[in-house]
């Protein structure tokens, strides 16, 4: 089977290196209009797109250089706006409101990744973006949040495909199967091996760390509690500024 959007979704790599070309405005809007005519959870929209192509913004702000930065927020503030002068009563401050719109705003976002890619730019994600005060950086009132960034631009790069784990591990028909250990082994084995096939003086200097595999040098490396701990912290403080509440009972 085949067909452009297949060949565009199965050929996705994540590009990190961008030509100093700048993406104009009318393409901007082209994709961002493709992220807008995603499903939507009641067809109200609860997110909004900011684009950030202001280049002096992005090198302050970002880790990467990159021609745009699309940020996807939670937005219910402009409902708000709407039900105010409409005298209806707002209660999109609860996590129903906040996960549904969370949902909106990824779906949205992601509509404009793939239209971004469709056209031949380049994207990556960029994770952090949940803990981080999008108040200061572009002016987001109340009732918003953080769901998600991506960086755009015209690729320096053709890295090859990333692996993925086998569909058998992912993806599950009628009902869950829960593995055996076996087939857990085996799903993540090539995973695995990517630790063992590192030069003897990474793994030893690894080692020194008390890291002796691959899923250790996730869990006590790059993703370790700590990590997860200060994010998590600015995640939970975003949503409190923000004004959602409900989520601890
Ligand atoms: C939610 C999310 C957050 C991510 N955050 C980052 C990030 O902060 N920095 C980065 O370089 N890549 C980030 N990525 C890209 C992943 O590293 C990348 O998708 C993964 O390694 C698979 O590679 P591929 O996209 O080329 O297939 C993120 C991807 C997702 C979906």
């Amino acid at each position: 089977m085949e067909n452009p959007v297949l060949d565009c979704l199965l050929n996705h790599r994540s590009i990190r290196r961008f030509t100093a070309d700048p993406i104009d405005r009318e393409t901007l809007g082209v994709i961002t209009h493709a992220g807008t005519r995603a499903a939507t959870a009641g067809n109200l929209q609860g997110y909004s797109l900011v684009v950030v192509d202001d280049q002096k913004t992005l090198e302050d702000w970002l880790p990467l250089k990159a021609a745009a930065a699309v940020i996807a927020l939670v937005d219910t503030y402009r409902m708000k706006r709407w039900f105010e002068l409409c005298d209806a009563p707002f209660h999109f401050d609860k996590p129903s409101s906040f996960l549904i719109s969370f949902w909106d705003a990824i779906i949205a976002l992601h509509n404009t990744v793939i239209a971004a890619e469709s056209i031949g730019l380049g994207a990556v994600y960029i994770g952090g973006v949940i803990s981080e005060d999008m108040g200061e950086t572009i002016g987001a009132p109340e009732y918003t949040f953080p769901a998600g960034l991506v960086l755009l631009g015209h690729p320096d790069q053709n890295p090859p495909l990333r692996p993925r784990l086998p569909d058998e591990a992912v993806v599950h028909y009628d009902r869950y199967h829960v593995p055996t250990d076996d087939e857990v082994r085996a799903w993540y084995a090539d995973i695995d091996r990517t630790f063992d096939e590192k030069s003897d003086e990474k793994r030893a200097a690894l080692r020194a760390k008390g890291i002796h595999n691959r899923a250790q040098q996730i869990t006590l490396g790059r993703y370790n509690e700590a990590i997860h701990s200060e994010m998590s912290t600015g995640i939970v403080d975003n949503l409190r500024k923000a004004g959602f509440t409900g989520f601890s009972g």
